[in-house]
């Protein structure tokens, strides 16, 4: 998959341009604060996910403007295609091959692509949601089926814990539970059975290329946490009937907590470097590397997967590493195609966009 144009209107601080990428490593180069992360987040909503950054919707339009809209040309399947974004009244509408989509659950998978920023140390430094929704976010791009039972997931879980919140008064309404317990279990037992199996290949794929960044001297253990019991490998009825008799066990505890506690919502992935918690033991630059791996191992499984490799969205990573791993990193992207922001411009690289004051002074090799 590889982007052929790209443009932007009242995107940031961007100006109206519209830039012609190569399919190989494109440099986006600019001092600090020129708008360089700007165009990888914009690349990186083209995926249909949110602001890596955390922004709102209506933070994403140029101060003082009401609307942006963004658009890129790109190649997949070798089938030439459209996919432009308005931002407008803090809500995201798309037009994929000329065809409107009002929610942008329905162009993820269209245009796939991985993003590493700074902000994602979160995924090892934050709590548990945050390491679901990574792992939730890869599934979503490969099968956009799951985004539907995720949906759904959500929905009873809420039914279910406003109900225990009315057993207390309403005794009779606990029988009522054992419906909620068989529609949560299924949902469930098939989100589980997916998050167990990609986590396989995500601690398979992201230990070679921790091993590759830490000169093979450092081990990354990924390790999905299960708060029902369920382990790869297990049916989906298997992990069915663990998640009800679990729910079972807590069905008073649960009542009077008013809450759902345990199911894939309460379910964690431990990141092991050198067998000990990265979160409370790794480094900085350990950290980094780990989360690295895990996000070329994301890009390498959806590669896999989709029999087609995602755009590569890489900001503020080389300044990080010393000349080694960089090569290490360039060349474990040959092929691909990939953006990535730096300060200088001394890389090798088939095209440098210069950037300041949000302006494309300069594109090409
Ligand atoms: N909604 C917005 N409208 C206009 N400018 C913005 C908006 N949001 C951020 N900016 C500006 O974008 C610049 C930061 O761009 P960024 O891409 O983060 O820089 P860098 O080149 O360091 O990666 C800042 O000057 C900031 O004021
Ligand atoms: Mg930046």
């Amino acid at each position: 998959m590889f982007i052929k144009s790209i443009s932007f209107e009242n995107y940031r601080n961007l100006k109206t341009a519209k830039i012609f990428p190569s399919k190989g490593i494109n440099v986006i180069c600019g001092d600090n604060a020129q708008g360089k992360t700007n165009i990888v987040e914009c690349l990186w909503l083209f995926t249909g996910g949110r602001s890596f950054r955390g922004s709102k919707d209506n933070e994403l339009t140029t101060f003082g403007t009401q609307s942006s809209k963004i658009k890129i040309s790109f190649n997949s399947r070798e089938r030439d295609q459209t996919l432009e974004i308005l931002i407008k009244n803090n809500k995201r509408t798309a037009i994929l091959n000329d065809v409107p989509k009002s929610y942008m659950s329905q162009i993820v998978g269209s245009f796939c692509a991985v993003v590493f920023s700074p902000d994602h140390l979160t995924l090892i430094k934050n709590g548990p949601d945050e390491r679901r929704s990574f792992i939730d976010a890869a599934l979503c791009q490969i099968k956009p089926s799951y985004t539907t039972h995720l949906g759904r997931y959500k929905r009873i879980i809420n039914e279910r814990n406003s109900l225990l919140k009315d057993i207390p008064k309403h005794r009779e309404l606990e029988d009522t539970l054992d419906i909620w317990n068989e529609r949560l279990a299924n949902e469930g037992a098939l989100i589980a059975a997916e998050r167990l199996e990609y986590t396989e290949k995500l601690k398979e794929s992201s230990l070679k290329f921790y091993k590759g960044i830490s000169d093979g001297k450092e081990e990354l253990e990924i390790i999905y946490k299960s708060s029902f019991g369920g382990k790869n490998g297990m049916t989906k009825e298997e992990l069915k009937s663990n998640m009800l008799s679990s729910l079972s066990k807590r069905q008073s505890d649960d009542i009077y907590c008013g809450f759902t506690s345990i199911g894939i919502h309460r379910d964690d992935i431990s990141i092991k470097i050198n067998s000990r918690e990265a979160r409370s033991f790794g480094s900085q630059g350990q950290q980094r590397s780990a989360v690295l791996s895990m996000k070329l191992a994301e890009a390498e499984i959806l590669a896999n997967e989709k029999g087609e490799a995602p755009v590569i969205l890489l900001d503020d990573v080389l300044s990080e590493l010393d000349s080694s791993r960089q090569n290490y990193l360039l060349n474990k992207l040959e092929g691909l195609q990939v953006f990535i922001t730096c300060c200088e411009t001394n890389i090798k690289s088939e095209s440098i966009i210069s950037i300041k004051n949000g302006e494309i002074i300069s594109e090409g090799k």
